[in-house]
């Protein structure tokens, strides 16, 4: 009796005395557990005569009583103090930064659009835009392009299959319906549509999605174009010139670009021009700048250009005699590939993330002026 009072008071102690959680279970495993001394005091009650059992068994079940409450009072007092001291050593410090949460990132076709839409605000131009699906007359005879100009062989154009009456491919004659409608080869048809609806004089951009049945290495069905287009009085070539260098020096952050204008034809200018920059090959990179003629050197074309044929701006009522202008068309995914480095056309459209978080820009890093309009991330 004293034994089992002495062995009590000992559990009792070292209960008391537990200092974590697993220590406490320890002590319950010895005392408690299928191998516990007072498991195994119980036990032996089977092996008594009921006299003796009757005598001994509620001592031993009041020591289990007693230790199984000091266990749940200690396993109280522990996890409170744990509790205690985690808010304790948890004080959260609001000067510290936010962890990053993960984000996605900015494609480059988003990023170089964001950086011209910044580059011509500062020129006073605005950004305007239009339907991907478009009809035949916007896209084409608008643009000074009849049902048999040669020109509209050259677009690659998908079509939509029974659009508008559907009179035209009823009668074998396609091209003369003006509502046919198809997927835009060109932003140019948003220089109509401007023109119609705010009439002269304009300054704006139209950077947007164009599709041609078209698939290479340097071609995908899908591509992206700037559209830019100026209205007003006595415009010229020259400032044509001007704005598209003065553009060039900002995008690419560089003093010595210089432009070519080589004589070309399109419908809807009159003259029309290329537009190729000089770039020169440094370690297998294209790197825009300098004369294309000189040692090293050569040129490239980013888009045409010209002085608004009088016959497009007859078709979208402004009248000639008063108004004259410039339009041009760059390729956008052409000029982002130049300045960012990439060199394969398809891998901007593949969709593959680890292209994406490589060549991606921060959300963050909108394009300024003054921060510059390209920040790398
Ligand atoms: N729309 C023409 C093209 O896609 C480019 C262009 C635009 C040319 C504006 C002249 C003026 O080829």
């Amino acid at each position: 009796m004293t034994d089992l009072t002495s062995r009590k008071d000992e559990a009792l102690r070292l209960i008391q005395g537990a200092s974590s959680l697993a220590e406490l279970d320890e002590q319950r495993v010895a005392a408690l557990g299928k191998k516990g001394w007072v498991s195994l005091e119980l036990k032996s009650l089977g092996g008594m005569s009921p006299e003796e059992r009757q005598e001994a068994a509620p001592a031993i079940q009041a020591v289990r009583g007693e230790i199984a409450d000091a266990i749940a009072a200690k396993k109280d007092a522990l996890e409170q103090a744990e509790l205690e001291a985690q808010l304790a050593s948890e004080t959260v410090d609001l000067t510290l930064p936010a962890p990053e949460s993960p984000r996605g990132s900015i494609h480059p076709v988003s990023q170089v659009m964001d950086e011209l839409a910044e580059i011509f605000a500062d020129l006073g131009f605005a950004v305007a835009t239009g339907p991907e699906i478009e009809d035949d007359w916007h896209n084409f005879t608008a643009l000074n392009m009849d049902e048999s100009h040669p020109a509209r062989a050259m677009h690659d154009t998908f079509y939509f299959p029974d659009t508008a009456a559907g009179a035209g491919a009823a009668s074998g004659n396609e091209a003369a319906d003006p509502k046919r409608m198809l997927l835009r080869t060109h932003t140019s048809p948003v220089q109509i549509r401007s023109m119609v609806e705010q009439g002269a004089p304009i300054r704006l951009i139209a950077p947007g999605r164009v599709y041609r049945s078209d698939s290479d290495a340097t071609h995908t069905p899908m591509f992206h174009q700037v559209e830019g287009l100026v209205i007003d009085r006595d415009i010229h070539l020259g400032h044509l010139k001007w704005t598209l260098e003065t553009f060039f020096k900002a995008f690419f952050e560089r003093e010595d670009i210089v432009l070519r204008l080589r004589p070309s034809y399109f419908p809807f200018t009159e003259p029309s021009v290329e537009v190729d920059v000089g770039y020169s090959n440094e370690g297998g990179r294209r790197v825009v700048g300098g004369h294309g003629d000189d040692d090293g050197h050569d040129w490239m074309e980013l888009g045409g250009s010209g002085m608004v044929n009088p016959r497009v701006l007859e078709f979208a009522g402004i009248d000639p005699k008063e108004w004259q202008g410039f339009a041009f068309g760059l390729g956008i995914d052409r000029i982002a590939m130049l300045k960012y480095g990439m060199n394969d056309l398809r891998a901007f459209f593949d969709g593959d993330p680890r292209w994406l978080k490589h060549y991606g820009f921060s959300p963050f890093d909108q394009p300024t002026l003054s921060a510059g309009v390209g920040v790398r991330p």
